[in-house]
C-alpha cells in the first residue's frame, strides 16, 4: 500500500513537472534499516540509480535488490576502497550507518562510536557529492547532525539547507498513537513533531493535530506525548536486545527521502518536520515545519501558537538539545 501511495505521489510530481532521475546513496545498506531502505528507494520512481554502501555485506543486497522490475540500477560498494564511487554525484545520501541501541541504553551513549562513523562518511561526502541532500538518521541525530555541520564547513562545503535529520519516525508514531486514540482514520491524521530526536526533545504537537479530535483529555495529551516521546524505547524493549526499530525507520526514511526528491524534482509545497539549522528557538538546530525546494530547505516555518503545555515542554528541552548540539561541535573542533 505504501509501494502504491510513493508510486502515486512520484507519477503526480512527474506528470506536474519535467521529471528526470537521481540517484540515491545509502550508506549503511546492509544494516537493519538499509536494507529495507534500500528496497524502498528501489522502487521509487524518480530513482534511477541506488548506490548501497557499507563495510560489507552489500554486494549480496544489492544482488537481491537489484533483481526487483523497476527503473533504478542498483549496484553494491563494499569497503572505503570503494565509499567514493559510492558517493560519486549522489543527489541524496541517506545515512543509517551506526550501531543501534539495546535496552538500558540512552541515543547518547552511541555518540562515542557513531559520531566517528558519520564523521568519515560525511568527509567523503564532501569529496564526492557535495551538493547532495543528507538524510542523517544514524543517533544520536541531535548531534551527529551538528558534527555532519562542522565537516562540511571544515571542507569549505556545508550547506545548511541540505543537511537534514531525519524525525519522520516521531511524526509517523505520533500520528499512529493520535489516530488510534481518537478514533481517527490513521491515513487522514497528521500531527507536527518538533524540537529534536531523543527523549524529551521529541515534542509533538497535538494542539495542531489535524483532523481535530475532541474526545481527548489534558491526561491523554500528556500520556500520547510520552508515548510518542518514549516509541524508540519502547522498540528497543520489545526487541530484547535485537537492536531498535528498522521497518518502521526504513519506511519514514524512505518518506523522507521521497519528499527530498520531489521537492528536487520541482514538486510545490512539499512540507515536512525535520532537524535543521535554525533560528526560531535558542538551539542552533531544531526540528519543525520546513518547506523543501530543489536546493533544499526553502522556508523554515514558526512553531505557531502553543498551548502552555506545549510551551512548557519547549522550555524544559532546549538545555538538552542545547547540550546535545554543543556536543556534536566540539567532537569535530576538537578533533
Ligand atoms: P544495524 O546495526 O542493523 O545496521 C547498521 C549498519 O551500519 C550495519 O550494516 C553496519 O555494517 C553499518 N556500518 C557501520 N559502520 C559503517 C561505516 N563506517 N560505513 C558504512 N556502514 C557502516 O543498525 P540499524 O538498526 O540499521 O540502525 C542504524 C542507526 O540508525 C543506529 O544509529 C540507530 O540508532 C539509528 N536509528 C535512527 C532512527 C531515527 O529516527 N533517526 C530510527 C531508528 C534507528
Ligand atoms: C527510534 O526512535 O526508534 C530510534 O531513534 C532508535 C532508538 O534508539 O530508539
Amino acid at each position: 500500500m505504501f509501494a502504491r501511495a510513493l508510486r502515486r505521489a512520484s507519477n503526480d510530481a512527474i506528470a506536474r513537472t519535467r521529471a528526470r532521475g537521481y540517484k540515491v546513496a545509502v550508506l549503511g545498506a546492509a544494516g537493519g534499516i538499509g536494507q529495507p531502505c534500500g528496497l524502498l528507494m528501489k522502487m521509487n520512481p524518480l530513482v534511477t540509480e541506488l548506490a548501497l554502501y557499507d563495510i560489507a555485506g552489500t554486494p549480496g543486497v544489492a544482488a537481491d535488490v537489484s533483481h526487483v522490475n523497476t527503473a533504478a540500477q542498483t549496484k553494491g560498494y563494499a569497503g572505503d576502497g570503494e565509499l567514493g564511487a559510492a558517493l560519486k554525484d549522489a543527489d541524496v545520501v541517506i545515512i543509517p550507518a551506526g550501531v543501534p541501541r539495546k535496552p538500558g541504553m540512552t541515543r547518547d551513549d552511541l555518540f562515542a562510536i557513531n559520531g566517528g562513523i558519520v564523521k568519515g562518511l560525511v568527509e567523503a561526502i564532501a569529496d564526492n557529492c557535495p551538493n547532495a541532500m543528507i538524510n542523517m538518521i544514524s543517533n544520536p541525530v541531535n548531534s551527529t547532525v551538528p558534527i555532519a555541520a562542522e565537516v562540511l564547513k571544515a571542507k569549505g562545503k556545508y550547506d545548511a539547507r541540505k543537511l537534514f535529520g531525519v524525525t519522520t519516525l516521531d511524526v509517523v508514531r505520533a500520528k499512529t498513537f493520535y489516530a488510534e486514540k481518537a478514533g481517527l482514520e490513521t491515513a487522514k491524521v497528521d500531527v507536527p513533531v518538533v524540537g529534536g530526536h531523543a527523549g524529551i526533545t521529541i515534542l509533538p504537537l497535538f494542539s495542531q493535530a489535524t483532523p481535530k479530535a475532541s474526545n481527548l483529555s489534558e491526561a491523554d495529551i500528556d500520556a500520547l506525548t510520552k508515548r510518542t516521546q518514549d516509541g524508540g524505547t519502547e522498540v528497543v524493549a520489545a526487541k530484547a536486545g535485537k537492536g531498535s526499530a528498522t521497518l518502521s525507520m526504513a519506511y519514514a526514511g524512505a518518506l523522507f527521502a521521497d519528499a527530498c526528491l520531489r521537492a528536487k524534482n520541482g514538486e510545490a509545497n512539499i512540507v515536512e518536520c525535520t532537524y535543521v539549522e535554525s533560528k526560531i528557538t535558542d538551539a542552533a538546530f531544531f526540528a519543525s515545519k520546513v518547506t523543501l525546494g530543489r536546493d533544499g530547505v526553502d522556508t523554515i516555518h514558526g512553531l505557531g501558537s502553543l498551548t502552555a503545555y506545549e510551551q512548557a515542554n519547549l522550555d524544559a528541552m532546549i538545555p538538552q538539545l542545547q547540550g546535545e548540539i554543543k556536543k556534536g561541535i566540539d567532537f569535530v573542533k576538537g578533533a
